[in-house]
């Protein structure tokens, strides 16, 4: 039974078609790169999965159940998270709280396995987290005192406080700093296994998503242009007509 089954997914904005019948399938866990030119149709797509918009048509499966239409808070419970294309962090809060309201009323507790084993307290675990990130210094510092880099590595963290299964970050890499970007990527490769997430990322840094996935689906126009490995989509004369040359 494969992980997630998005099918023939169509989505029109007026004259634009966002969608044009984009579908794949994910066996399991894992980190797959969602990459294509703007206007691709990928935020719009991300934005279905997690049912903050409807589709005109087509089918979304998760473990075999059809979540299309569902609302975004029971996709969360169901273990949906996702970043927003800007970032969300809470500003005037410190990053610890920004991380301890993410994890309220989502999937807390349950959610915390392997962060720290076992979870003393959402504290501790936020805490931990920090600390994966190199963070922990800014526990009690507003996020808005952060770099922009930083504040996208507290939004992160805050998503994986629920213990995702389906985690869908929407250009995770843009504005960030060399530095932090090898973080992040350490974060992330160490979560996804961690977690068995799928992990699901945009991005337009082609060294950051090529190096972190090992999935790259390719989309365009709205519909699926290639879908393979880095190498392949590296070498596929479509791809690089339509978006890397
Ligand atoms: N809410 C909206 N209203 C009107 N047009 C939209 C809306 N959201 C997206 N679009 C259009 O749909 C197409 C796909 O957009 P989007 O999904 O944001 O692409 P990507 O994330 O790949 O850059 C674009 O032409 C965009 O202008
Ligand atoms: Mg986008």
């Amino acid at each position: 039974m494969p992980l997630l089954e998005v099918a023939a997914l169509r989505k029109r904005f007026g004259g634009v078609v966002a969608l044009d019948g984009a579908g794949f399938t994910i066996d399991g866990p894992g980190i797959v790169g969602l990459i294509g030119p703007n206007g691709a149709g990928k935020t719009t797509l991300f934005d279905i999965v997690c049912g903050r918009q409807s589709a005109d048509s087509g089918t979304i499966r998760f473990e075999n159940r059809r979540i299309d239409g569902l609302p975004p808070h029971r996709l969360a419970r169901l273990g949906f998270a996702r970043s927003f294309q800007e970032c969300r962090t809470l500003n005037e809060e410190t990053c610890l709280d920004n991380l301890l309201f993410a994890a309220q009323d989502k999937r807390l507790g349950h959610g915390l396995r392997g962060i720290v084993a076992p979870p003393a307290q959402p504290r501790d675990a936020a805490r931990a987290l920090l600390a994966t990130a190199g963070l922990e210094r800014f526990a009690n510092t507003p996020a808005g005192d952060l770099s922009f880099g930083q504040r996208r590595l507290v939004e992160i963290l805050s998503t994986l406080m629920a213990a995702p299964r389906v985690l869908l970050l929407d250009e995770p890499a843009s504005g960030v700093n060399p530095t932090l970007l090898a973080t992040l990527a350490a974060v992330l490769r160490e979560a996804a296994p961690r977690l068995g997430l799928l992990l699901l990322v945009i991005e337009h840094n082609m060294a950051f998503v090529m190096g972190l996935a090992a999935r790259i689906v390719v989309m365009h126009q709205g519909a699926i242009l290639a879908d393979g490995t880095p190498a392949d989509i590296r070498a596929d004369r479509r791809v690089i007509d339509a978006y890397l040359g």
